[in-house]
């Protein structure tokens, strides 16, 4: 490749090298167009034969593409990309702070070393969250911006180039990765999300202790090292190294993938209460011998051998035992869920939803205790579009006038929150009566709204004098058994009152319609199928011709109210339940039919004011057309009935 020096390459006119990396030469660069600096990496395309190099470009544009789409406050991003003479260029924005590789001179104290890498592990989260792994973390690819923000960049290089056709190509010193921060797995080209919890991993121990953990000579030979020797302990080069970090580095530098942190969330969430210094404790379990992960890492080593060292070396390693971790016990709080009675029905579940994020604990501390699940900051479409609705409405036999205000679909940010797993149960509500001596909007009213169930098709619910909480349905009824049905005849006054109470608040409406479906188009929180065990809908009233294609009448197993938890398989990806059917879910936002045309992009609360609440996800006395996610619903927020309660959610 010629000199770049003083060329153009179209707008971007280059003013001098940056650096020079294993496989591109970064520069400055003036955008003539917009008037600003940026940086170029041109990857240098001299290694290359012609065939390879046009399937690399090819690649590189499909790749480019997709990284240009990976928004985060802490992801350098893509602004533009292209080619010249040959070979492939990557535009970002210039940054003067240098990289973490170069301030790191020495060990760092752990809590500054954590700081650092908390933000380079939530860009992570979020690009896992897209299904991009980063594949080559390390310090100099940490880059720090002018206020000395981490930045991480060059998502996917390694991807583009490191495959068969390049893989042959180690021995001239064309990378495949970088092998000191790379995971044992990874000789293998086998990269997962836990790859790059791996590297993040050996980041930390190099800021912590100022050395990698696994140093020799060749690539081959640091590949080894990782697969026979023991992590060298953390502690012994820095004294007064607390046992909470070591075991946070164990853990993520487990030489089994399966014995790592499995999500980057599960990281973060470590590092998070490293850096608040709460006591974190990790679970240590012990590597078996010879595992499975094991062997795949050797028929990758041999795929190495290339690189001078013979297959001795990997007989020797076939027959070395894999070091034990030491087994550390696990004293993390275990949050208290509402207690199950009875035992959850339809919880054989031959197909899982896809799980986006399994954490549920360590909730923030709450008054009920209740289960949380984390949902870590992201973008999500919410509502429905038009289309969308007509298909939907379409394919389920039903009509779905009233559903205009869900429209237009539109994309919404939100900050990480918490939010309850389950609904508030009737346990749970008696404690806030107790505790706060309250009186609900229905006991002061003497009278509660009551949906009949039963096989009549009624229009309206009507007032019945004595229905409150605990008579859900008047004098004669009563919650005793029902201690983990969700509680009902509750207005949105008594909802707020009891989240206050317990130290959370009522989830946002787009903070619900996030937490059910995530960034999925599907109808329900379990995917798009109906099926009627996945929720407790009203099939007994039959009134979609559609549930008998499925079940008998009452085929979800519930009249009524069902015990929160029953539906494992209509589980949201998130990990939650109930989020369609059972009860209606009181939301924080006051209601207005047009506020997704003009609702901003980020954290929207709702209108400023109104007349209605919001309530969302539908209930056992709802068809199921009412179950579509985006769907909406409204009522005074002193209403309240036997069909709607609510769940909890909390700010990180
Ligand atoms: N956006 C940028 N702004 C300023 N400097 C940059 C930027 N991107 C890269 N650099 C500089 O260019 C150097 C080379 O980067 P490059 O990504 O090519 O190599 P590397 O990360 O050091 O190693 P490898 O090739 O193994 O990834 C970096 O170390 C950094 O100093
Ligand atoms: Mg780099």
């Amino acid at each position: 490749m010629s000199n770049l020096l003083n060329q153009s390459l179209g707008r971007y006119h280059i003013l001098e090298q940056l650096g020079e990396g294993g496989m591109a030469t970064v520069y400055k660069a003036r955008d003539l167009n917009l008037e600003r600096d940026v940086a170029v990496k041109v990857i240098r395309a001299e290694n290359f034969g012609s065939a390879i190099l046009e399937r690399i470009l090819k690649r590189f544009e499909r790749e480019a593409k997709s990284l240009a789409r990976l928004t985060h406050p802490n992801i350098v991003p893509i602004l533009d990309y292209g080619e010249t003479d040959g070979a492939p260029y990557l535009v970002m924005p210039y940054l003067p702070g240098g990289t973490l590789k170069g301030r790191l001179k020495g060990p760092i104290p752990y809590r500054e070393a954590v700081q650092m890498l908390i933000p380079i592990a939530q860009a992570l989260v979020h690009a896992h969250g897209q299904g991009i792994v980063h594949r080559d973390i390390k310090p100099s690819n940490i880059l720090i911006t002018r206020t000395g923000e981490p930045m991480l960049a060059d998502f996917g290089i390694a991807k583009i180039l490191d495959s068969e056709e390049t893989r042959d190509l180690t021995s001239t010193g064309v990378g495949i990765g970088t092998p000191e921060y790379m995971a044992p797995e990874q000789g293998l080209g086998q990269a997962d999300e836990r790859a790059d919890i791996y590297a993040l991993g050996i980041v930390l121990y190099e800021m912590v202790t100022g050395r990698i953990p696994f140093r020799a000579d060749t690539p081959m030979a640091i590949l080894l090292k990782k697969n026979q020797e023991p992590l060298p302990r953390p502690s012994q080069f820095v004294s007064g190294l607390p046992a909470s970090v070591e075991n946070v580095l164990i853990k993520a530098l487990a030489r089994d993938p399966n014995y790592r942190y499995q999500t980057m969330q599960e990281l973060l969430d470590a590092l998070g209460r490293l850096g608040r210094d709460e006591s974190v404790t990790v679970e240590m379990p012990r590597e078996k011998k010879n595992s499975l992960w094991i062997l795949a890492g050797i028929g990758g080593l041999i795929a190495l051998a290339v690189c001078g060292i013979g297959l001795f070396a990997v007989g020797k390693l076939l027959a070395s035992d894999s070091q034990p971790t030491e087994s550390v016990p696990f004293t993390q709080p275990v949050p208290v869920s509402p207690i199950f009675t009875n035992p959850p029905a339809w919880t054989e579940s031959p197909v899982q939803p896809p799980i986006i994020n399994p954490t549920v604990t360590p909730a923030p501390p709450s008054q009920d205790q209740a289960g949380m699940v984390y949902i870590p900051e992201g973008e999500f479409r919410m509502g429905s579009d038009t289309e969308t609705t007509k298909n939907f409405c379409k394919e389920n036999h039903s009509n779905c006038d009233g559903f205009a205000d869900a429209s237009p679909q539109h994309t919404v940010f939100l900050s990480a929150f918490w939010i309850d797993k389950f609904e508030v149960t009737n346990s749970m509500f008696e404690k806030f009566i107790n505790a706060k001596n309250y009186k609900t909007d229905a006991e002061k009213d003497g009278y509660g709204e009551v949906w009949e169930g039963g096989s009549s098709i009624v229009e309206d619910s009507q007032k019945v004098s004595g229905a409150d909480w605990r008579h859900p349905t008047g004098p004669g009824s009563s919650i005793s058994g029902l201690e983990n049905h969700p509680v009902v005849q509750v207005s949105w006054r008594d909802a707020k009152l009891y989240c206050q109470w317990a130290g959370k608040r009522l989830p946002t409406e787009a903070e619900w319609e996030m937490a059910a479906r995530g960034n999925s188009a599907s109808y329900f929180p379990w995917g798009s199928e109906f099926n009627c065990q996945l929720g407790n809908y009203d099939d007994e009233r039959n009134i979609d011709s559609f549930i008998l294609e499925n079940g008998s009448a009452n085929c979800d197993g519930f009249a009524r109210t069902a015990p929160v938890g029953s539906f494992l398989r209509g589980k949201s990806p998130y990990d939650l339940f109930d989020m369609s059917g059972n009860v209606w879910e009181w939301v924080a936002d006051w209601y207005d039919k047009n506020y997704y045309l003009s609702s901003p992009s980020a954290n929207p609360l709702g209108p400023s004011d109104g007349t209605m609440r919001v309530y969302r996800g539908g209930s056992w006395f709802s068809e199921m057309k009412y179950l579509y996610v985006p769907f909406r619903q409204a009522n005074p927020p002193s209403y309240h009935d036997d069909i709607t309660g609510f769940r909890c959610a909390a700010n990180p």
